[in-house]
């Protein structure tokens, strides 16, 4: 059984500490935004990486908000509204592995911390290969699976391997890992075309 992060904690997420040790510029980086481009944030929580990469995309960008929980989704929306975002960010209810989008739909996507929370993480990434377009970007990251004060309990930790070994399986390639966050693995993947 997966560990599903509770929406009532989720002011942890928005913690100002959080940009020392997982800073939202290294992911900006990666993907490399640009106007009228469309992103899905899968699990986006209350938007931490959301709204910094919407700002980026527009004029005429999407950022399609993705998470199972309404609660998160609500948050997410109230944020994009205050910071004028509401046309860019789209929030939208996900199912544990269908995502509500049209195949080929977004240039790129990301899961963050949320990797260790999926019930069935091949059909899942199977489900991010169809609606991203052929050779757009996934990044995945999540914590590493050593002790630590934070973060999810070690046994619900998945290690970086088992991440691209399913990559694998659901059809991305060009697997790349960047030792940009001290707690946390960064793996870049593309989808490949055939
Ligand atoms: C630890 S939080 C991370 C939130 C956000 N990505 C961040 O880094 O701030 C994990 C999020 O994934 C969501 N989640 C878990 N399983 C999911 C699934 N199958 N599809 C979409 N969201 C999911 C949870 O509801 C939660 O909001």
């Amino acid at each position: 059984m997966s560990h599903k992060f509770d929406p009532a904690s989720m002011e942890k997420l928005l913690r100002a500490e959080r940009a020392e040790f997982q800073p939202v510029e290294p992911l900006l980086r990666l993907l490399d935004p640009r106007p009228g481009e469309r992103y899905a944030d899968i699990g986006c929580g209350p938007g931490y990486f959301a709204l910094p990469v919407a700002e980026r995309v527009r004029p005429g960008g999407k950022v399609y908000a993705l998470d199972i929980a309404p609660e998160m989704l609500a948050m997410c929306r109230r944020r994009a509204r205050e910071r004028g975002l509401d046309d860019i960010v789209v929030t939208l209810q996900n199912g544990e592995h269908t995502i509500p989008l049209e195949a080929t739909s977004v240039d790129g996507a990301w899961l963050a911390n949320v990797f260790h929370e999926l019930e069935a993480p091949l059909e899942f990434l199977r489900e991010v290969r169809r609606i991203l377009r052929p050779q757009g970007k996934l990044i995945v990251i999540d914590w590493e699976p050593v002790e630590m004060e934070m973060g999810p309990p070690l046994e619900h930790r998945v290690p970086r391997e088992a991440v691209c070994e399913a990559l694998e399986a659901a059809g991305f390639g060009g697997l790349a890992t960047h030792a940009i966050y001290p707690y946390h693995y960064v793996i870049e993947a593309v989808r490949e075309s055939a």
